[in-house]
């Protein structure tokens, strides 16, 4: 079986690679010729945790990265892996890429051929998909259309892509299902994953639905934080204790600078949007909320440190991470790097640092100072900000740090380092949701 997939961003360069380690003749095809050509040579264009040895294993055997559309002629199975942003102009996703690749890919489907989308969509895409290459292509040529949504998690993606929890195809057509059971039989019958067999929408839907429900819970542990911070109570603990029910769970109740990234922020959005068009924005009217007590996470620490310093203007803050989440090169949406932007822009002297994410954030801020060293980033720092639970972060010794900053002020954006150690140290540990 040959498998092209369209779109080589996160989602696709990493499926591209898992569909070749599982056996499959791949090519990935993007409009981007930079990204194609370091794909082309087994390089990275984003870090991603065991990605690159992936990448040298296939590429130039099983694997081919090209810009021309042609290529993917041969391909039995074609996976729509392009972005889905937010729109410029609405809260709604920007269809123009699914749109676009769909319309590039139709002339070079073969009879038999099946499309299988694998981005984020407002339900009702796929139908609207199907019915338009049904309209473009010859009678002669049957192509079918299915739904598989993609679950990975940035850090964890070629771990999520070749060991899903869950494999979800939603079919209408009579072969579909029997083409993507053979496409993820190596996962199946290894890793037992159950299958989810559907209909569109309903695969569509669940991916957003997955995303929304991770979303409210992390706004909801926040929203503890914010009752916890004008009480005394600790929301960690509190966390600990609901999370033992397992009907809750302690994951992702982790209360903090809240979610951001390329995904939960934009898919609620897209989400509401969606739901409003077909008449039921109330039904999911929760989600505005979610993303209002997001938002107010980013400003509360803003507040934070212009309340301990006193004023903002020409005060030095050292702000640990901008990745959006560790492991992770991306700033989409970044609190992190959103925080750093608030406090410059109100005239702080900001520092960042970032293992990975130092490029990325100074192309999108580059009036932020950047150190290449925790310890460089915090010299001289009236308050320091832990705002990316990288593990380099929490092996800081509080001691040493001691010695660089001009205040002893730590601000734990994710309440993950020591705090005991921290005050034994002589710090103002400030923690979120927490004494
Ligand atoms: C998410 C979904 O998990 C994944 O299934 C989907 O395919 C894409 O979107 P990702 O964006 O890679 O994946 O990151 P995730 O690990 O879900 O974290 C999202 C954000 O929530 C991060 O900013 C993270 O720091 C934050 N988070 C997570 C919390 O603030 N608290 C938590 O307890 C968990």
């Amino acid at each position: 079986m040959r498998i092209s997939v369209i779109g080589t961003g996160y989602l696709g360069a990493v499926h591209a690679a898992g569909m070749a380690e599982l056996g499959f003749d791949v090519v990935g095809v993007d409009v981007d010729a930079a990204k194609i050509e370091t794909l082309n040579q087994a390089r990275m264009p984003f870090y991603e945790p065991e990605f690159e040895p992936l990448l040298a294993k296939h590429v130039g055997k099983g694997l081919r990265f090209t810009t021309d559309i042609a290529e993917i002629a041969d391909a039995d199975v074609h996976f729509i892996c392009v972005g889905t942003p937010q729109r410029r102009d609405s809260p709604a996703a920007d269809m123009s890429a699914v749109d676009g690749s769909v319309d590039a890919m139709i002339p070079f489907l073969k009879d038999g051929s099946l499309v299988v989308g694998k981005s984020t969509v407002p339900v009702g895409t796929a139908e609207r998909l199907a019915e338009r290459i049904e309209v473009a292509t010859p009678e002669s040529v049957t192509v079918e259309l299915a739904w598989n949504p993609e679950f990975l998690r940035e850090g964890f993606a070629v771990q999520d892509t070749l060991h899903p929890d869950r494999l979800v195809l939603g079919v209408n057509g009579d072969n579909a299902e029997s083409i993507l059971r053979e496409v993820y039989a190596r996962t199946i019958a290894e890793d037992q994953t159950p299958v989810v067999v559907t209909d569109l929408p309903t695969a569509e839907l669940v991916k957003v639905a997955a995303n929304s429900f991770l979303a409210t819970k992390i706004s909801f542990i926040n929203a503890m934080a914010e009752i916890a911070e004008l009480t005394g109570a600790d929301v960690t603990q509190l966390a600990d204790a609901i999370g033992h029910d397992d009907r809750i769970g302690r994951k992702f109740l982790n209360a903090g600078v809240g979610f951001g990234g390329g995904c939960l922020p934009k898919d609620i959005r897209a989400f509401s949007a969606r739901a409003a068009e077909l008449g039921a924005g109330q039904s999911v009217a929760f989600l505005h909320e979610v993303d209002a007590i997001n938002q107010r996470r980013r400003d509360h620490v803003v507040n934070l440190v212009r309340t301990h310093l006193g004023s903002l203007a020409g005060r030095r803050v050292a702000v640990l991470g901008a990745a959006f989440k560790p492991n992770s090169d991306d700033v989409r949406d970044s609190p992190a790097l959103s925080i750093a932007g608030q406090l410059h822009l109100s005239g702080a002297r900001v520092t960042v640092y970032d293992p990975k994410a130092m490029d990325n954030a100074a192309r999108i801020f580059p009036t932020l100072d950047y150190a290449d060293s925790a310890s460089a980033a915090v010299e001289g720092a009236e308050a320091v900000l832990h705002l990316t639970e990288w593990p380099e972060f929490r092996e800081l010794d509080p001691e040493q740090l001691a010695a660089s900053v001009a205040t002893k002020l730590i601000i734990d954006g994710r309440n993950v380092l020591d705090r005991e150690a921290y005050r034994n140290a002589g710090w103002t540990y400030v923690g979120l949701g927490r004494p």
